[in-house]
């Protein structure tokens, strides 16, 4: 459907495509920038402290080395000697337990956890030889040790190829946001507690990128960092999980739908974490992490750069480095969230004939086009009223205009697209000026007022 459709295509698809990267189309790169805007404005225009910026792609290279990235980012990994197919650890370890019963699996799964968090690689191998887990590929159990894999992509910066010009793609937004704080905190003469939010390219060498966008290599994430006093962050976090959990339920999904998770292995930097997860169609998955950083991060550049990055608390008179909870969320992810919740095939047929659609029920500011303006001929003045309408409305949102094939055809084009509204102009609009509104959801068609339809 997203191809079809114009909303996600196979990046380099003439070339066969380049694995795990992906083009949004035409209607998909329209969703993807309501879903960031809805984002950006939730965070930043309906809270008094909170501010976004805009950061670089590329850093200096010292940032990832404080930042613990250059050391522990990094997956375990396994490869089997026969096929020479690489996997994740943890995949590899989770696909076997959903072939086992439930209890089994889960006792499986929790092992695997504890071993994950002991960074204990010798037990991870023992566990997959002892289960005699299979290569899909091969079929076989020949299987190398386990080893760490780190997932930063490098390239050079200016025209000597050593290792001082070594520069990587970040591999989260956020780091963008510490190197910054103090900027933005003496500019904006902000106040702890304080948040600086930002949205953008993040780059990571996934080994096992599958699942459509859910897993890309080149990806874009919307992330948060909330300043606050040390001690506190307890509080923030469960305020952090509260409010991000009702903007998710700001977009009409229902609660069934996702479920928190908490972290069992903490990543180097987080003294609290959870995942939102919603339930896609292959199951229940992150779609977004919150994190109470604690200091680690701002510590480490101070630490790393040589400059004092502690803030001055008028109201307790004193000086330290801020505490810090993140909310960081994958646009990509959300995206394929929100079709799989909009998308639905429906069966209309009736005794007389057989008739279905595919529908997007998306919400209808995160909708492509909000509304199709559509004349029922291409003759007897009736494009010209509706080229008006279109004046009219386009300056407001973002409308369709189109005059080609049947009027159902036309419906039935803006269904699999989502536009929650569509107008069309006949013979009685120059009569009586009413127009007939077709809502998406229920089909359902009523006259208005040509003038009551912005
Ligand atoms: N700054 C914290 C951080 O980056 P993360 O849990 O690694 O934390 C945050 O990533 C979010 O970014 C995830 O919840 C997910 O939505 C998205 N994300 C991470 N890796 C991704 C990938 N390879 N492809 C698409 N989205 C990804």
């Amino acid at each position: 459907h997203c191809k079809e459709y114009g909303f996600i295509f196979q990046s380099s698809e003439i070339y066969d495509g380049l694995g795990a990267v992906y083009d949004y189309g035409q209607y998909g790169a329209e969703l993807k920038r309501n879903i960031r805007e809805y984002w950006w404005r939730s965070m930043t225009q309906m809270h008094d402290n909170i501010v976004g910026i805009d950061a670089a792609i590329f850093m200096h290279p010292t940032v990832w080395k404080a930042s613990g990235h250059v050391d522990n980012f990094s997956d375990p990994m396994i490869d089997n000697k026969d096929s020479k197919k690489r996997y994740r650890v943890d995949h590899l370890i989770e696909g076997f337990a959903e072939t086992l019963e439930k209890e089994k699996g889960d006792a499986l799964l929790q092992q695997m956890d504890a071993l994950l968090a002991a960074n204990d690689f010798a037990g991870l191998k023992q566990l997959i030889d002892d289960n005699k887990m299979k290569c899909a590929v091969s079929g076989t159990c020949n299987w190398t040790d386990v080893r760490q894999f780190n997932l930063m992509f490098s390239t050079e910066m200016g025209s000597v190829a050593d290792d001082a010009n070594v520069v990587y793609l970040r591999p989260e937004t956020a780091q963008g946001i510490f190197v910054n704080f103090l900027n933005v905190q003496k500019s904006g003469r902000m106040k702890i507690p304080f948040g600086i939010a930002q949205t953008g390219k993040a780059f990571r060498n996934e080994i096992v990128a599958r699942g459509f966008i859910f897993r890309m290599r080149e990806f874009e994430q919307m992330e948060m960092q909330f300043f606050v006093r040390p001690g506190t962050q307890k509080e923030w976090y469960e305020k952090w999980k509260e409010t991000r959990m009702k903007w998710h339920l700001s977009l009409g999904i229902s609660p069934d739908h996702y479920r928190f998770h908490d972290h069992v292995k903490l990543a180097h930097y987080a003294d609290a974490a959870c995942d939102i997860e919603y339930d896609f169609p292959m199951g229940f998955k992150e779609v977004e992490g919150i994190h109470s950083r604690t200091d680690f991060d701002l510590k480490q550049h101070q630490q790393f750069s040589g400059k004092k990055l502690t803030y001055f608390d008028t109201e307790i008179n004193q000086h330290y480095i801020p505490y810090v909870i993140e909310t960081s969320i994958g646009l990509d992810r959300a995206v394929m969230m929100i079709l799989s919740e909009a998308y639905e095939e429906q069966d209309l047929s009736t005794a007389e004939k057989q008739d279905s659609r595919v529908v997007l029920k998306l919400p209808a500011m995160l909708a492509p086009f909000k509304l199709a303006v559509l004349p029922l001929l291409k003759k007897d003045g009736l494009p010209e009223i509706a080229r008006e309408l279109m004046d009219q409305c386009r300056p407001h949102f973002r409308c369709f205009y189109e005059e080609k094939d049947t009027i159902g055809k036309r419906y039935r084009r803006m269904d699999a697209i989502g536009t929650p509204f569509c107008v069309t102009i006949d013979h009685q609009t120059k009569e009586d000026g009413t127009v007939t509104i077709r809502y998406r959801d229920e089909m359902t068609q009523e006259r208005i007022p040509l003038s009551s339809v912005k």
